[in-house]
């Protein structure tokens, strides 16, 4: 695989402890198999989520020091609006606390009559969830190609065209709220949506009179895919393709912790600032803060100005993603399966193929996760049957299309050496792959079950 350059150097180093596998079984055993119950410092290669884990960079941290702490009108907060502004090209942006947050103040806003349905290419969890509290019905619309993790193909993650079109016929354009589309697929594996598949969408939107709503956690990484992968943008910037992307949309929710490279942030923009704005300034208002820094310190809205552009840098993310295809190619040696191509912040593991012994409701995606703890000391996760929640009418185990055990890259964190460890440990798993047991879930919650749910091995 082709060389490529790393654009920073390591100026400040955390320590990770080294553990023994003997202490690994203990403590995962006394997490009760669930890797969010474990303390991170028990942890070796932190591959739980990219999400507000990555680096800052020297100027990031110069800027936090210059942060401004008024209550209302900030410098952070207005050189935040100017950056925004100029990428996104959105006259309103609203600073918040993450990305949760901007999904909790638009969607209640968004869904005017209870039961009315909301599309998406995919919900993340969150987005899902508050569609549901705020009285909607999320639809999952992603293109065939997407749940097909054998499959080479540029964008898993665009819409169905087709099967959004019936959607909106059968149930009425009037019965529809809006449309999501999250960038990137991030529950298909990080699969990016090109600009064409964006632009049809928006158009069969507009022919409905429906909102477009961008949920652009990894905004970055999907138009650095297609100046990669879409014919006529090779030559095109990642900030143009940006602008243009958004253009084709309405609204945007971000979580700043991905893209933007900061621990903590997230940004609401509205293209134009029409009739919903006022309605979600007030919820801003009531939950968030006042809305010159809706719910962050000035020193985390002065990161998140400087990470915006910095995670739009292509040298960055040319790095950003190649690590992630250096990884999935290190597994290709030893023939372990995920969804290809690799995605932009993570490999997904397919443990349905590699553990095929073990079924679903046994969960493969989770216990190909306990078993990378216990092998080298990795956190990673599972987007499969155990993150589903039980079906809320029937009380049922619902099966997730594919059983993923997630591999995601915090950015600028880790080294290529470290990327070696993982690919090793796979590979040592692999090698004893009929041997790794199943697990049962001897506790669980009403609703987002995976991350407090306790389990056992099968025998
Ligand atoms: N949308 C997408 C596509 C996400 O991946 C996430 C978070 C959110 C919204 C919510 O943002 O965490 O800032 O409130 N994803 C993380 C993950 C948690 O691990 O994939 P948040």
């Amino acid at each position: 695989m082709k060389y490529i350059p790393e654009p920073f150097k390591i100026k400040m180093v955390e320590p990770i402890r080294i553990t023994t596998e003997q202490e690994r079984r203990e403590k995962i055993a006394q997490a009760h198999y669930n890797g969010f119950s474990l303390r991170a410092e028990d942890v070796y290669i932190d591959l739980q989520t990219d999400s507000g884990t990555g680096a800052m960079s020297d100027s990031q941290w110069a800027a936090m020091l210059r942060g401004d702490e008024s209550y209302s009108g900030g410098r952070s907060y207005y050189q935040l609006l100017d950056n925004a502004r100029d990428i996104f090209g959105y006259e309103w942006i609203q600073p918040v606390h993450q990305g949760r947050a901007a999904e909790k103040v638009l969607f209640p806003v968004l869904i005017e009559e209870r039961g009315q349905f909301v599309i998406s290419n995919t919900f993340f969890d969150t987005t899902r969830a508050h569609v549901a509290l705020a009285g909607g019905h999320p639809i999952d619309c992603v293109c065939p190609e997407g749940l097909d993790s054998g499959l080479d193909a540029p964008f898993k993650g665009d819409m169905d065209l087709e099967a959004l079109e019936r959607h909106i016929d059968e149930r009425g354009a009037e019965n529809i709220a809006g449309i999501v589309m999250t960038i990137t697929n991030n529950s298909v594996g990080g699969q990016p949506v090109s600009m064409a598949n964006m632009k049809a969408t928006a158009a069969i939107a507009k022919r409905h009179g429906l909102p477009v709503v961008i949920d652009a956690a990894r905004f970055a990484e999907n138009a650095f895919f297609i100046k990669e992968r879409e014919a006529g943008y090779a030559e095109v910037s990642t900030r143009d393709i940006t602008r243009e992307f958004f253009s084709y949309a309405d609204i945007f929710t971000m979580s700043a912790k991905k893209d933007a490279i900061t621990n903590m942030g997230g940004l609401l923009g509205v293209r134009e600032e029409g009739e919903h704005v006022p309605d979600v300034k007030s919820l801003v208002i009531s939950g968030e803060g006042y809305v010159t820094y809706g719910g962050l310190s000035g020193r985390d809205l002065a990161a998140l100005a400087v990470g915006l552009v910095e995670g739009l840098d292509e040298d960055y993310l040319r790095y950003r993603v190649g690590q992630v295809a250096y990884l999935a190619a290190r597994l290709d040696e030893y023939g372990i399966p995920y969804q290809r191509p690799a995605g932009g912040h993570a490999v997904f593991v397919d443990a349905g193929r590699l553990l095929p012994h073990i079924p679903w409701h046994q969960y493969p995606g989770h216990a190909l996760a306990v078993e990378l703890y216990v092998e080298a000391g990795i956190r990673s996760c599972d987007i499969g049957s155990f993150l589903m929640d039980r079906d809320p009418e029937t009380g049922e185990q619902q099966q997730a299309p594919l059983e993923f055990t997630r591999l995601a890259i915090p950015r600028r964190t880790y080294t290529q050496a470290h990327l070696d460890v993982i690919a090793e440990a796979l590979g040592h798993i692999q090698a004893r792959a009929d041997q790794v047991k199943g697990y049962e879930i001897i506790w669980e919650p009403k609703v987002l079950r995976h991350f407090t749910a306790k389990l056992r091995p099968v025998d």
